[in-house]
């Protein structure tokens, strides 16, 4: 167990990992090449989280440690989320509340903290897996047009008269960008200053995926001189520090990572968690396992 009130240092997790056979880790424990190396009866990381860039998988999996992550329990909570966030952006809520807050609402006028309308306008969803469906499908409920760019086509996109295009197409025809592909070599650095000059003026970005994905400098500047409209950010570079220039800007929208982050999301992927821990270890085959070709040989 951490009892302390924050992540668990390298050493200290060393320390306590020395002679466990399983772990269930958050995103903050980073399992580079060096810690799996010391660690030698570990059999299982459990990863509560569905993104596991936390992990060395490879080295993970070089050492026969079983990678485990909890996927698909938190699709609609983290999906709420990034919508909730494009609504906050281009609705100005957060705005707002903090006008209210300092009693500076002075009453109703015509041109009083506009923003922008939601309905008519195309969202382009980057990474097409089950939450970037589920942002797709709240889409269509609010009346957009979806581009999407993925690494394959998405039947159930397509169906619902989604465009699958390329990168560059999107970025260059979407109102509301969102986020919704893991951190891993491919994805890092994927939205940096060319792909930012690419967007619609006015654009919108929400990311509720990983900070690393964005180069958050040229977000920042992109965001002062209006290039971008907006952000809605839940995810940041250096988590958990947020850049201070990022907390000077009235128009984004910043959130202490909470895509999964409720009551009945949180206890589905404890439970999950706990019983891919579980199952690597009684040699069965866990609900979601990321590395499966350690399991070979042992898994029924
Ligand atoms: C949260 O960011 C997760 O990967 O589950």
């Amino acid at each position: 167990m951490n009892e302390r009130e924050r992540d668990l240092l390298r050493g200290e997790l060393r320390q306590k990992l020395s002679d466990v056979f399983g772990v269930v880790a958050v995103m903050a424990n980073k399992f580079d090449r060096k810690l799996i190396s010391e660690l030698d009866s570990l059999r299982v990381i459990s990863n509560f989280a569905v993104g596991y860039d936390n992990v060395d998988v490879g080295a993970a999996t070089e050492k026969g440690i079983a990678v485990t992550n909890t996927p698909g329990v938190l699709t609609d909570a983290s999906a709420d989320l990034a919508f909730g966030l494009l609504l906050a952006v281009s609705r100005r809520i957060a705005e707002g509340d903090r006008l209210v807050r300092a009693e500076k609402f002075t009453g109703w006028t015509p041109m009083m903290m506009l923003g922008s309308d939601v309905s008519g306008k195309a969202i382009g969803i980057i990474g097409a897996g089950r939450i970037g469906t589920a942002v797709a499908k709240r889409a269509y409920g609010f009346g957009m047009k979806v581009f999407y760019f993925s690494h394959r086509r998405n039947d159930e996109i397509d169906k619902s008269g989604g465009e699958f295009v390329g990168l560059e197409e999107l970025l260059r025809h979407a109102d509301f960008i969102s986020l919704n592909v893991p951190l891993n070599e491919e994805t890092r650095g994927l939205i940096g200053r060319k792909e930012i000059s690419m967007m619609k003026d006015n654009a919108i970005l929400i990311n509720t995926a990983r900070g690393e994905i964005v180069d958050e400098d040229a977000l920042i500047v992109a965001l002062k001189k209006g290039k971008v409209a907006g952000a809605g950010l839940d995810v940041y570079k250096n988590e958990p520090k947020v850049n201070r220039k990022l907390l000077k800007l009235n128009n984004v929208v910043l959130a202490p990572h909470l895509g999964s982050a409720t009551l009945e999301t949180r206890a589905k992927m404890a439970e999950m968690a706990a019983l891919n821990a579980i199952a690597v270890l009684k040699c069965e085959k866990p609900p979601s396992i990321v590395n499966p070709e350690v399991m070979r040989g042992f898994a029924a």
